[in-house]
């Protein structure tokens, strides 16, 4: 099996909030998910944007949404995102009592099912849920705010879900998500990540579509080194 190719989510938490159509805009043709960062002055101290405007900017875009819910009672909240047609839904294993069972009602909904470790929590105790799961989210920045330096530390937690994926045969994507820019996104391929988010690195460069492509050119080719 040939190793699938890497998917760049530009992070919109980074673009104008005042313009989100045209800042979508901006990187279709060349992103292949819009990270959409859901936060709720609970679980992470910052707030953002709620289900309204993912539905109004969806009708905007043909991009596929991945929504990260950086929230509290992700039971309660998650599948509404799929209804409003996420592609990808992904909640925090620290907000959730009984991640497998909202996994199950998220592709039940139509949605692939993310599950993301933030920078404190280890990943062994949940890598037996990982079956349950499309996408993997660790993230490589402390969850609730974008422009943060990159953790190299992270990796060793995204290694080590790449193992145990390839030794289940698991179709996971693994994605990193904070700091991701020219300078971070090889050595995040390298440990084993195929899905990378960036916000600041995209939406503060001077053309966004071209950013995308070019971290992505630079993750293909960390991907495809022995
Ligand atoms: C932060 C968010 C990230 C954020 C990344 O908690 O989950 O998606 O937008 O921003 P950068 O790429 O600027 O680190
Ligand atoms: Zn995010």
């Amino acid at each position: 099996m040939s190793a699938p190719s890497p998917v760049v989510a530009p992070s919109i938490l980074a673009a104008d909030f005042a313009r989100l159509a045209e800042e979508a805009r901006a990187v279709e043709g060349a992103a292949d998910w819009l990270h959409v960062d859901v936060m709720d002055n609970h679980f992470v101290p910052n707030l953002t944007i709620g289900l309204p405007v993912v539905q109004s900017l969806r009708a905007a875009t043909t991009i596929p949404f991945d929504v990260h819910l950086m929230i509290e009672d992700p039971r309660r909240w998650a599948p509404g995102y799929a209804d409003a047609g996420a592609y990808n839904v992904t909640f925090h294993v620290e907000a959730s009592d009984d991640p497998v069972s909202l996994a199950k009602d998220l592709r039940a909904a139509g949605a692939k099912a993310g599950l993301a470790i933030d920078r404190d929590t280890s990943i062994e105790p949940y890598l037996d849920l990982l079956p349950s799961f499309d996408t993997l989210l660790i993230m490589t920045i402390k969850a609730g705010f974008g422009g943060q330096k990159f953790l190299p530390a992270m990796l060793d937690k995204v290694a080590a879900a790449r193992r145990h994926a390839r030794a289940g045969h698991l179709e996971l994507r693994i994605e990193v998500d904070g700091g991701i820019a020219e300078e971070t996104i090889a050595q995040a391929a390298e440990a084993g990540a195929d899905a990378f988010v960036a916000g600041t690195a995209v939406y503060s460069a001077q053309d966004p579509a071209e950013a995308v492509r070019k971290l992505r050119g630079i993750a293909a080719r960390a991907m495809a080194e022995p």
